[in-house]
């Protein structure tokens, strides 16, 4: 068994998601696990080399986490030759500049979403990887929750006949920072520095619906800032100038219609932090982060609507558990693994391996996760699907600003 190593300059991990998810549940947790077991004999091994701002922030977190490489110089960790891939988890607003950096230095990059703050910067860096003949990806950890993959399985199935509607509730309280602090970071409640609930998570919802459900059609939005005014990292009092909900309704193809809110200024009261409900005509299903229900037509009860009497149906008894039928890794480890496997194919010139310049989900195909796609296949979260994200994001903000239904066109090539 040969071990090779892949080295991967990480951008942004003294951030929340650099750190949690993608250095320490992801990359460590690889490293933890012997490598990557490629299947044929070899093992990848991810060597990081941290970059940052901050030397004394990244020397901690070296030291915390025993990564011994860390600069906070990006063009000489770019000029490395022992790394071969670039992934940022740095603010949105930054991620451009350091994405067109790694490509022109011929890195594989990998991103967190938005993969910016534009369609057109997004389709850029499309381009400009699909130029270079790199393997390029954006995370779209979503799908890769079990409850998600379990509504996934259940879709596939057939069982819910056909499809209806699709409604979300994601949200939840994020502390004012005043007299608790905040739970996430300053500048999502900034417009100015990249903030927003809708460039945050229409990215998300693009991927969800396009993958699950059916491509997006068209979509009206309209958002809010709630809380104007909050306390950032230090305390400080600050304006908030970005919307931090945000009410959506898609059209999807096959005329199946999604509502989606998506709210930090509201307290939970289900199951998740995120729901799905999907109503077939045979059947309907709900999901959350770790589960999914399933209400087939011949379960389905009879209710009569009689406020007078306490309800005589247990409607929430009448739902089937979806088991789990297998093991479920964290979803951000399980898309490096299909990212690293892809890049690595990428780069020993695997045929059919480069994503084809212009190349989209055709319409109507539901893409495939990475870890089914078939060997040779597209890597199906490449930075083009990043930029349908984007695309999202940006539509929605002008239905809210115009008031008015848009359609999604297909990305241009
Ligand atoms: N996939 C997901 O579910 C998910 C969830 C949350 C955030 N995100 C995305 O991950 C990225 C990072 O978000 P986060 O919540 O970890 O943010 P964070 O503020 O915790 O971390 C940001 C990182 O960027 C660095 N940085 C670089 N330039 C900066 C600048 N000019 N100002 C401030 N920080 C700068 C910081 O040092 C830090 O390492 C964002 O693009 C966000 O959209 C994805």
């Amino acid at each position: 068994m040969a071990r090779r190593t892949v080295g991967i300059v990480m951008n942004g991990v003294t951030g929340r998601m650099g750190r949690n998810q993608h250095l320490e549940r992801s990359i460590l947790a690889i490293r933890h696990q012997g490598g990557l077991d490629l299947g044929d004999g070899d093992v990848l091994w991810p060597e990081p080399l941290l970059v940052g701002r901050h030397a004394g922030r990244l020397r901690a977190l070296a030291t915390a986490t025993g990564i011994e490489r860390w600069t906070t110089d990006l063009g000489a960790a770019l000029g490395d030759p022992e790394t071969s891939v670039y992934f940022d988890a740095q603010v949105t607003a930054a991620r451009v500049p350091a994405l067109h950096a790694a490509i022109a230095a011929g890195k594989h990059v990998y991103c967190e979403k938005p993969t910016a703050e534009t369609l057109a910067d997004a389709l850029a860096l499309a381009r400009a990887a699909e130029a270079a003949g790199v393997a390029h990806g954006v995370v779209q950890d979503k799908l890769f929750l079990p409850g998600l993959l379990k509504l996934r399985r259940v879709i596939d199935s057939g069982v819910l006949g056909r499809l209806l509607a699709v409604r979300g509730e994601f949200g939840y309280w994020v502390f004012e920072g005043d007299w608790q602090p905040a739970q996430r970071p300053s500048w999502n409640y900034r417009s100015e520095d990249g903030g927003g609930i809708v460039l945050d998570m229409l990215p998300h919802w693009r991927y969800v619906l396009d993958h699950l459900f059916g491509g997006v059609r068209a979509l009206s939005c309209t958002a809010v800032t709630h809380l104007r005014e909050r306390w950032d990292e230090a305390g400080r009092r600050y304006d908030a100038t970005a919307e931090d909900a945000a009410f959506a309704t898609f059209r999807l193809e096959g005329d199946v219609v999604a509502t989606i809110n998506s709210s930090w200024v509201t307290r939970v009261y289900r199951d998740d932090l995120v729901v799905f409900q999907v109503d077939g005509t045979d059947a309907s299903a709900v999901a959350g982060l770790r589960d999914c229900r399933v209400q087939h037509r011949t379960m389905t009860p009879r209710p009569v609507w009689n406020p007078d009497v306490p309800s005589p149906i247990d409607f929430r008894a009448g739902w089937a558990e979806v088991p789990d039928n297998g093991a479920f890794d964290n979803g951000f480890k399980a898309q490096w693994e299909g990212f690293l496997r892809h890049a690595d194919a990428v780069g020993r010139g695997a045929p059919g391996e480069r994503a084809a310049p212009g190349g989209q989900t055709a319409p109507g195909a539901r893409a495939v996760p990475a870890e089914r796609a078939a060997p040779g296949a597209r890597y199906p979260h490449d930075l083009r699907e990043g930029a349908k994200g984007v695309q999202l994001a940006e539509l929605a903000l002008a239905s809210w600003r115009e008031g008015r239904w848009l359609d999604v066109p297909e990305l241009p090539a």
